[in-house]
């Protein structure tokens, strides 16, 4: 370990279970030297295993919907009372779409579904963002991290309307990270991340065959939630403090790769 983390403090959304890549995050800001709170709603707190996670980083879980702002202000206020100053650093780790989770065709698609998935896959983002703006609740150099995937430059059949959120999603850390540079020299990136095994993955049809087919595309192979932990702890870190506004791919090499023959 490098303590590459020694001092700062966090918010981490979106750890459901073990396999979620923002639960792996935790584990690995945690042996970093951060310390954080953990956010998530209240059906997953319920219906997952977040407070066991809470337990060995030594933390709280503080409820909220990333949709709504209130709870978002809620959760931002609590955050900085419990680690007692300004936020370093974020991961949104949330995603949802109740078309793909249904098995709707993007010919098909469901209207309402469609506006619960950019808000709660993509306009949530932007919502996180205007209360920290807002409430000044980030320090200098700060780092926010939202979780993306090639299918916001792809087509991948089967990943839906979560195309367009993630579209959406990788265009407003662009947008929000002129804003939060120039007021107080914060980081705003993406990271697009190989296929994995995570209850958000596995609702995507058909990612069992894409994560196997990616294995083999991939020079490196997929990139696992540990692995991609590990680059998004760097990004929190203070050897990336020029990095932002950006698409950072995490995917064993998968997006540069054209038809090709696998070994
Ligand atoms: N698993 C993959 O293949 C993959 C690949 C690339 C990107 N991602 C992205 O990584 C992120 C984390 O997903 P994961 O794969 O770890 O799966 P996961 O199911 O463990 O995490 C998704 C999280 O989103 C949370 N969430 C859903 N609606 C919410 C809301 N309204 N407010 C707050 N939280 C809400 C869930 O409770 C859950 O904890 C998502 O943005 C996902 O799209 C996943």
């Amino acid at each position: 370990m490098y303590n590459l983390l020694k001092g700062k403090r966090g918010i981490i959304f979106g750890a459901l279970n073990e396999q979620s890549i923002a639960w792996r995050t935790a584990l690995r800001a945690k042996e970093e030297g951060a310390e954080f709170v953990l956010t998530n709603t209240p059906v997953s707190i319920r219906l997952g295993t977040i407070n066991s996670l809470a337990e060995q980083c030594g933390t709280i879980v503080i409820p909220a919907d990333a949709t709504s702002v209130e709870d978002l202000e809620h959760l931002v206020s609590e955050a900085m009372k419990h680690l007692g100053g300004k936020i370093d650093f974020v991961l949104h780790a949330v995603g949802m779409s109740p078309n793909v989770r249904k098995n709707i065709p993007y010919e098909d698609i469901d209207y309402n579904n469609f506006f619960k998935t950019m808000d709660i896959s993509a306009i949530s983002f932007h919502k996180l963002m205007q209360t920290l703006y807002k409430m000044d609740a980030m320090a200098e150099y700060g780092s926010i991290v939202a979780l993306s995937y090639i299918a916001a430059q792809r087509t991948f059949v089967g990943y839906g309307d979560m195309a367009d959120a993630k579209a959406m999603l990788e265009s407003i850390a662009r947008s929000f990270g002129v804003a939060f540079g120039r007021k107080c020299k914060v980081r705003v990136n993406t990271v697009s991340q190989s296929p994995t095994l995570t209850s958000a993955g596995q609702g995507i049809a058909g990612l069992k065959d894409l994560y196997v087919q990616t294995e083999r595309v991939s020079p490196l192979g997929n990139a696992s939630a540990d692995d991609c932990a590990d680059y998004v702890v760097t990004l929190f870190s203070d050897l990336t403090r020029k990095v932002t506004m950006q698409n950072l791919y995490h995917d064993g090499g998968f997006s540069s790769m054209g038809a090709t023959l696998c070994e």
